[in-house]
Order: C-alpha cells, then structure tokens, then sequence
C-alpha cells in the first residue's frame, strides 16, 4: 500500500509539474522537452536503505576520519524461514537483487545478472558521479556486484553509486532568481493538489483524510495541511522529526529532470545546512507561516494503528 502510494505520488507530481511547467514555457515560447519519469514503487525501500546507509558511511567517515569499514546494505540477505514447496516464495530480495533457488529448502539473493534494456531514454538515470546508467536496475547491480565482491565490480567507488535523478545525465540550467521566487508558490500548489488527487481516488490514507478536508474547506489550511501531509510522509526512513536528504529522494529524484529549481530549492530548505529538514524549516522553505504548522506526524501515525 504504502509504495504503491509513493508511486503514485511520483506520477503526480511529475503530471502536476508538468501541467505548470508547461503553461509555463508556453508563455514564455521555448522549447521544452517534456518528460515523465517512473520508478519501480517495489525498490523503493531498499533505495531508502541504500542512501541511508551512504548517509551513514559519510557521516562516518567525516566524524571519524576513519574509512568506512563497511556501509553496505543488508537487505535482502535477511535469512528468513523458507517455504518448503518454493523457498523463493516468500524471500524478499532487495533492489538489484533477485532470488535464486539453492536447492528444496534453500534460496539466495543474487545480483541481477542481466538488466533489461530500456529503450525509452526516460528509463535512464544519472548517478551521484554524473553518469548514465541504461537503467535503474543497472546501478543496484552495479552496486550489488560491488558489495558481493563480484569480479564485476567496477571499482570502490561503485560501491554506494546511487541514483541522482531519473533520465540521462545533462546540465543542469542554472535555476534563475525569478524561477526560484516563484517556486515555494508552485511547491505549495502541487503539494495541495497531489493531496487531492490522491483523496480523489481515494488513495490518501485514511488519517489523512481529515486534513485534507480541512484544507478544502478553511482557506488557512490549504497549503499547510499539506505540506505538514508531505513532510509526515517523507519522513519515515527513520521517523526522526527531519527529513534527511536521503528522505528526500521521492520528490527529488524524479523531479531532477523537470525541475532545475528543485534541488537549490531543497538545499535552501535546510536552512542550517544540518542535512536536515525540519517541519519549521519545510514551513520557511514554503513561505508558510510558523504559527500554522502542527507536528501532528505522531497524531496521525497513531491513528493510522488504530486504523488497521
Ligand atoms: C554531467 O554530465 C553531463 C553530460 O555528460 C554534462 O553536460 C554536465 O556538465 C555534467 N555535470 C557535471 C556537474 O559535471
Ligand atoms: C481555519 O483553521 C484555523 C486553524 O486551525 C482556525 O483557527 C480557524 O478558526 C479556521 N477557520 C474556519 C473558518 O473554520
């Protein structure tokens, strides 16, 4: 359910985007390639295990001073108990993964041995080293070859390669003053209107939904109800009360392409540069006011348990 959503999230805002982008461009008469990006919602964890752990490595090696001995994942190599009929029925191999039938009793996660090739340039996605992979699928097997200590790991520095953006690596235009200016306005309404979309189609989980409503109804309440659902809602890997940088991947990643002025605008976020965004912060970003914004994420993440 709950990647499903991320899902959708991600198709949302990047309709939205591309609906205001392109009013956008058209005003102004250039040129503008559109591009819609998609992810595969079930790796969509084991991504966040996988920044989480090269945020760990950094924060390591920074403090310490000491190389990393080792930041890797550990998903998918979780021994659980195995069917007797098919023992990969139930394993769950994280991204790049896949699982691999030892013999009656016993399965395996396994590196990808082939990506499928993706046609689509869309497909492709740039690495945190400004290089085009043909797939997301190739960068975790790239990266799973690494941390298996497979002969075809291409190097060290593969070893927390992670995926920067989706589609093929260019140069980022330069996020003019007057872009930037307008953004936390655009931020505010694509936010208030995935939120809606996703109550729509009945997709917005149910403690939610009472915000929601809210925001329809008291005009004070548009914009902050759902950038508090937002922020809740990125911040789950851990939930900590900040959005890490790695946290905020679902909306970063697939907006990369689109959106020039989305990662200058996240950097501006995180106003004490900590690495970390908190809901006042998000609340500044987004020219909020201060007095508006309630963490009701602990409210709400009550009420979700209560709901199943
Ligand atoms: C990343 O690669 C693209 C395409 O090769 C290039 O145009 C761009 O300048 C590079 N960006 C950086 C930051 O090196
Ligand atoms: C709108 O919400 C604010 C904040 O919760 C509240 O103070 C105000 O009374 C509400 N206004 C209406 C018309 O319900």
């Amino acid at each position: 359910m709950r990647t499903k959503l991320q899902l959708l999230l991600f198709a949302l805002l990047v309709v939205c985007l591309l609906v205001d982008v392109s009013a956008k461009q058209r005003r102004r008469n250039s040129k503008y390639h559109r591009r819609t990006t998609t992810t595969e919602a079930s790796v969509q964890d084991e991504v966040m295990n996988m920044l989480e752990a090269d945020e760990i490595a950094e924060e390591a090696a920074e403090d310490a001073e000491v190389t990393v001995e080792d930041g890797r994942n550990e998903v998918g190599s979780k021994r659980q108990s195995l069917l007797r009929m098919d023992p990969c029925m139930h394993k769950h191999c994280g991204a790049g993964r896949v699982c691999k039938t030892i013999d009656d009793e016993t399965a395996e996660c396994v590196c990808v041995e082939i990506c499928d090739e993706e046609v689509d340039p869309r497909r492709k996605v740039c690495t945190n080293h400004n290089e085009t992979f043909g797939s997301d699928c190739e960068v975790y097997q790239a990266r799973c070859f690494c941390d298996t200590g497979d002969d075809r790991c291409r190097g060290p520095n593969y070893q927390h390669v992670h995926i920067e953006y989706y589609g093929e690596c260019r140069q980022m235009p330069e996020c003019r003053e007057e872009d930037m200016a307008d953004f936390p306005r655009r931020m505010r309404d694509w936010l208030f209107n995935i939120m809606r979309d996703l109550a729509d189609r009945q997709e917005l989980p149910s403690h939610y939904l009472k915000m929601q409503r809210e925001a329809e109804t008291n005009h004070t309440l548009r914009w902050t109800n759902a950038a508090i659902w937002k922020w809740c809602d990125l911040d789950g890997h851990p939930h900590d009360r900040a959005v890490s940088r790695h946290e905020l991947f679902p909306i970063k990643a697939p907006l990369m392409a689109l959106e020039h002025c989305i990662a200058p605008f996240l950097d501006f976020c995180d106003m004490n540069n900590d690495h970390k965004i908190t809901l006042i912060e998000w609340g500044k970003c987004l020219q909020l006011d201060e007095e508006d914004l309630d963490d009701k994420c602990d409210e709400l993440a009550e009420a979700k348990n209560s709901d199943q």
